[in-house]
């Protein structure tokens, strides 16, 4: 497989409305978004295509130098999208929820994606992304979508000193050199396909799915900025897409610009929204439950249609418990279940007037696991992370004593016996509001 990108293949079965049709290729550039942005000034069509094969200047955020030999993938889109100036932060999510699905599933490889522009494989930056913008006043002229993949490059030879334990290629994952013009169109196939998603259907749909990718999310994080450094647990990335983070001290923060580093990733343990299902099938394995005929697809079909909400929790990125939640309401346990009125009483009683709760179920944790403080750590993000999405509070049904102590150590109010689908549950409540 050669490091030279064969132009007249690039274009060749490439399935886009738009992007690449108007496409400018060059074996070497300063920079593919200064040159895009040259184009853009003069008046060139959304969509059109900088791609080169080596940057001489290629530029990451922050004002860092992008290391650009051959062998990688280098090349930025001009988009005008009728979206305000505060918006075209999206856009870094749109190409990096793009590029995290193409290296999943053409590649097979295990990707994250890490706040705000990174895609990592293996814990290691593998992609960049740069979004720049032309702006009057809150109207988009244009914005330039810059994306540098580190494909065909071997890393502990082409890289400095200073990037070979953060930095990944293609090749060092995958143990073989890629064909540059597929991967070139595979990624623009996908990232045009995301950006129009992102224009017709809004945001946070796409966040949602790229925040499947993001493995730093519960997990403690260091975010350093030109103000300074701040240390804390990473909640959620909000539909601004601005860093939640809870601090030392305890207070809630919005995080805008900075760098994100897990700190001492392996020793903690991250509670994450969502899981691939084959994973999750295998995890029910090992904690033995859901075996009877039929049962995982009835779980898996509340999951899809959003009527549970899946927390797995995951300790050196092994599975290792997980926890169900949805909304609720006095009258229905769930959409469509209704509840007994005596149940609707005691409900009422326990809430003191709240309606608008979320119910957590079976908080499980493989025996090995037990112990070692995980389920007060889970408690601790459960809350902070419904606080953030504006929950008034949250009923627990408990079984476990080990669950049972920790509620009462954290204030969880006791509601007594409560009917869920037909069973009698222990029931505890905890406001999060005043
Ligand atoms: C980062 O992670 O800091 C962003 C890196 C973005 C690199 C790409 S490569 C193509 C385009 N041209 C540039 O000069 N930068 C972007």
């Amino acid at each position: 497989m050669s490091a030279k990108i064969n132009v007249d293949r690039l274009q060749e079965g490439l399935c886009t409305k738009r992007f690449g049709r108007r496409l400018c290729f060059l074996r070497e550039v300063g920079s593919t978004n200064d040159l895009a942005k040259e184009l853009a000034a003069k008046g060139a069509v959304e969509g059109t295509v900088v791609l080169a094969e080596k940057q001489t200047a290629g530029r990451g955020r922050l004002d860092r130098e992008w290391i650009s030999p051959k062998g990688g993938l280098y090349f930025s889109v001009i988009l005008r999208p009728n979206i305000g100036a505060s918006e075209v932060v999206k856009l870094v999510f749109v190409a990096g929820f793009a590029v995290a699905e193409v290296l999943d599933e053409v590649y097979g490889l295990r990707v994250e994606t890490k706040w705000p522009n990174d895609v990592l494989v293996n814990g290691k930056k593998i992609c960049g992304i740069l979004s720049e913008m032309n702006t009057s006043g809150e109207k988009v002229n244009y914005a330039i979508l810059g994306v540098g993949v580190n494909a065909n490059i071997n890393i502990g030879k082409e890289f400095p000193e200073e990037l070979k334990a953060i930095a990944t290629s293609l090749e060092s994952e995958l143990g073989r050199k890629v064909g540059l013009e597929g991967l070139f169109r595979a990624l623009l196939e996908r990232l045009e396909e995301v950006y129009e998603r992102f224009l017709k259907e809004g945001f946070v749909l796409i966040l949602e799915k790229w925040k499947r990718y993001a493995g730093f999310l519960g997990g403690q994080v260091e975010v350093v900025s030109e103000a300074g450094s701040l240390c804390g647990l990473a909640l959620d990335v909000d539909d601004d897409g601005a860093l939640v983070l809870r601090l030392e001290d305890g207070a809630g923060k919005r995080v805008f610009v900075g760098d994100l580093s897990l700190r001492m990733k392996n020793e903690f343990i991250r509670f994450v929204e969502g899981c691939e299902f084959g994973e999750f099938k295998r995890h029910l394995d090992r904690l033995g439950v859901y075996k009877e005929e039929g049962e995982r697809e009835k779980l898996r079909a509340f999951l899809r249609n959003g009527l549970f909400n899946l927390i797995v929790w995951r300790k050196n990125d092994e599975v290792v418990g997980h926890a169900i939640w949805h909304e609720s309401n006095t009258e229905e346990h769930r959409e469509g279940d209704p509840r007994e009125e005596e149940d609707r009483e005691a409900l009422r009683k326990l809430l003191g007037g709240k309606e608008d709760f979320v119910e957590l179920h079976e908080v499980w944790l493989l025996e090995e696991h037990r112990g070692k403080g995980y389920g007060e750590k889970f408690f601790e993000f459960f809350e902070e992370y419904m606080r953030s999405k504006g929950y008034d509070g949250i009923v627990f049904y408990a079984h476990h004593p080990a669950a049972l102590a920790i509620c009462r150590k954290r204030g969880y109010r006791e509601g007594g016996f409560i009917h869920i689908e037909g069973v009698a549950e222990y029931g505890f409540y905890l406001p999060l509001r005043k």
